[in-house]
C-alpha cells in the first residue's frame, strides 16, 4: 500500500485519541492504536492491563479483535503510539504477540505499522518486523 501523508496524519492524531482510554494502574505506560481497514473504518484500541497482569491486552491487539469481531478481516496499515504517563517517550514498536497477530490477516509486503512519537513518525512494512513468521501456510500439507 502507498501511505499518503494525510492518511499517515489521521491515523496517528487517532491513535493519540484512543490512547486517552488506556487503562493502565499498573504500568503506567499508555498505548493508542488505530487500525485502518481496507473499507475505510478505522477502529481504535488501547491497552487494558488487569490485576492478574497476563490478561493485560495491548493497544493493537485490542484494535485487531474489535475490527475482527465485527466481520472486518481486511487491513492496509496501523498507527502505534506510546509512552509513560506525563512522558514524552519515543517510538513504541508492537510487541512479538501484536505482530502475530497482524501476521494472521495481513499482506506481509503490504501492510503498514506507523510508528509515532509527537511530530516523527516511522513507516515500516510488517515482513521487515517479523520476518520468517509463521502463518497459516505452514500448517498446509505439502
Ligand atoms: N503494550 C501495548 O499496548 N502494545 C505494545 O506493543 C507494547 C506493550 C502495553 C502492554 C502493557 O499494558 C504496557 O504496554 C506495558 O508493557
Amino acid at each position: 500500500m502507498k501511505l499518503d501523508e494525510t492518511t499517515k496524519n489521521m491515523l496517528v492524531a487517532e491513535a493519540y485519541e484512543a490512547q486517552k482510554a488506556a487503562y493502565v494502574p499498573y504500568s503506567n505506560f499508555s498505548v493508542g492504536a488505530a487500525l485502518l481497514a481496507k473499507n475505510g473504518t478505522v477502529y481504535r484500541g488501547c491497552n487494558i492491563e488487569n490485576a492478574s497482569y497476563s490478561p493485560t491486552n495491548c493497544a493493537e491487539r485490542t484494535a485487531f479483535f474489535k475490527a475482527v469481531s465485527e466481520g472486518v478481516t481486511e487491513f492496509e496499515a496501523i498507527a502505534v503510539v506510546g509512552n509513560k504517563k506525563g512522558e514524552k517517550g519515543g517510538f513504541c514498536a508492537p510487541c512479538g504477540v501484536c505482530r502475530q497477530v497482524m501476521a494472521e490477516f495481513c499482506d506481509p509486503d503490504e501492510f503498514l505499522i506507523i510508528l509515532g512519537a509527537g511530530d516523527k513518525t516511522s513507516v515500516y512494512a510488517l515482513k521487515d518486523m517479523l520476518p520468517l513468521g509463521f502463518t497459516n501456510e505452514n500448517l498446509k500439507s505439502s
